[in-house]
């Protein structure tokens, strides 16, 4: 049996409506402010390490304008808190129903977000003629057709899936689920071949709770994981969903999230909340704020980290007091759209408290000789958005003090938000002027500015640079 029906009703409920569409409007020439001074918002903190920050949405809620103004404006990923998963897609055996799916899809499409997705196999909010299967035959079958059909439906919009939720015990062992019982140990990695057949670009992830430090849960995933890799089986990424209770961040999280980076795989945390007991007050939400910090930070500081995702944005939405009688205030937002001060742990762990370096004043605009500057450029994308980050080099013998770096984007793309750099954009032109701080550049030196942008499919890379007017090398 799913577990829906034991489960208290969920409060504040709305009904269903579909979210407003927000396009980036792609102007003729658009100047773009330095990070420094921009609203500083969790998603800039984000895309400025070249990271995600996610939540769990439910689009009925985005009818009230102070949740829709929040989702619209701090998250560059969005993941459906329950609209994907079997129950909402396959509610009757080979009949799929993608509409509330499809409403959290468009959402992201609009807002030029990822979108995650969440959840193919799972052993809750399953329909319950999954329960009637009694051959580990045909549950197979029926797990493969469900997770074939909904892979392929989403692809080319999600960029990566949940495919196996919640797979372990406490204790390392499988979970008893039906899916285990009827099919045996091979049912994850049949779900794994499933979807990377049915959406080959999406990355394909194991996703628990209660695996946020080292022990013997987190442990049969990393051994999952070396085993999947050895025998050539797909995976790309690890989430650890991390519904947390206050003041118990795990020490070792950071280094935990470390070791499976170093098998190859990507990490993200999957779902953060800090549950305390309610009513809250002023010491449980300081505690709070430095359990966000400590979490936001723990990725920042492991490269394959792809980013956070908050289990939600408002505490009068949280799923953890119908769960956890006497807890709650678990996320970011209050019951009234209030920034709790984990607001500002968040933006601390990913950078946003770092001083903004003393500006100084430029002198004259240097001309760089010919061929005394190399590029490179590094661009993370999506379906139709991607972040670039640029290096700039000093290759010449004398300092350059001041520059601009121009390059031409030939597919149409659209640079949307930059930091570290003001960028314009005429047309296929695009210019990158030094910030204040960064306008010095001593021979061999560098510097990294970065930008999101959006495109219509193809995302070449420039081929060519100009700096102060003369031809870089492409490095
Ligand atoms: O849609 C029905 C509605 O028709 C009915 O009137 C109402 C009455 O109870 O229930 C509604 O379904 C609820 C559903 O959320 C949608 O609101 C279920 O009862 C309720 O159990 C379900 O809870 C979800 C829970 O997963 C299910 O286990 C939570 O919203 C969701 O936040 C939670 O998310 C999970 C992740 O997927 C996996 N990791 C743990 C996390 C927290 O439990």
């Amino acid at each position: 049996m799913t577990d829906d029906s034991k489960r208290p009703p969920r409060r504040h409920r709305r009904p269903l409506s579909v979210a407003a569409a927000v396009l980036l409007a792609a102007g003729a020439a658009i100047a773009i402010p330095q990070l420094a001074e921009a609203a500083t918002t969790l998603q800039s903190l984000a895309a400025a390490k070249g990271k995600t920050v996610g939540f769990a949405l439910t689009s009925s809620y985005l009818s009230e304008s102070a949740y829709k103004n929040i989702a619209d404006t701090e998250f560059n990923l969005v993941v459906a808190e329950n609209a994907m998963k079997w129950s909402s897609t396959e509610p009757s055996r080979n009949s799929f129903t993608y509409a509330a799916g499809d409403q959290v899809a468009d959402y992201a499409a609009s807002g030029g977000k990822q979108l995650y997705g969440h959840t193919l196999v799972w052993h809750q909010q399953y329909p319950s003629w999954v329960d009637g299967i009694s051959s580990g035959t045909d549950l197979l079958a029926a797990m493969k057709n469900h997770v074939t059909n909904v892979a392929q439906h989403y692809a080319g919009k999600v960029t990566a899936w949940d495919v196996v939720n919640e797979a372990f015990e406490d204790n390392g062992s499988r979970r008893q689920s039906i899916f285990q019982t009827r099919i045996g140990n091979t049912y994850i990695e049949e779900a794994f071949k499933a979807a990377r057949a049915a959406d080959p670009a999406a990355k394909l992830c194991i996703n628990d709770y209660s695996t946020d430090a080292v022990n013997a849960k987190s442990t049969a995933i990393y051994n999952l994981v070396q085993d999947f890799k050895a025998r050539g089986i797909p995976i790309d990424c690890v989430g650890f969903q991390a519904h947390l209770i206050l003041g118990q961040v795990p020490s070792d999280l950071q280094a935990n999230l470390q070791r499976f980076a170093n098998l190859g795989v990507d990490v993200r945390i999957t779902e953060l909340d800090v549950r305390m007991t309610t009513p809250s007050d002023a010491s449980e939400l300081a505690t709070q704020k430095s359990d966000f910090q400590k979490v936001f930070t723990a990725c920042a500081n492991v490269t394959r980290c792809t980013g956070v995702t908050v289990w939600g944005l408002t505490d009068k939405y949280s799923w953890v007091p119908d769960v956890f009688s006497g807890y709650g205030a678990a996320l970011i937002w209050d019951e009234n759209y209030g920034k709790k001060p984990a607001y500002d742990g968040a933006a601390a762990g990913f950078g946003g408290t770092t001083t903004t370096p003393t500006p100084t004043t430029p002198g004259p605009t240097t001309p760089a000789p010919a061929g005394a500057c190399a590029v490179s450029y590094a661009v993370n994308q999506w379906n139709t958005g991607f972040t670039a980050t640029v290096t700039v080099r000093n290759t010449g013998s004398s300092a350059i003090n001041g520059w601009t770096l121009t390059w031409s984007y030939t597919a149409g793309q659209t640079v949307t938000q930059a930091w570290s750099a003001t960028v314009t954009q005429s047309g296929s032109a695009v210019t990158a002027t030094n910030a204040a701080w960064n306008a010095a550049l001593p021979a061999g030196g560098s510097t990294s500015f970065g930008f999101n942008g959006t495109h219509g499919g193809s995302n070449p890379a420039p081929a060519a640079y100009t700096l102060n007017g003369a031809a870089c090398t492409v490095a």
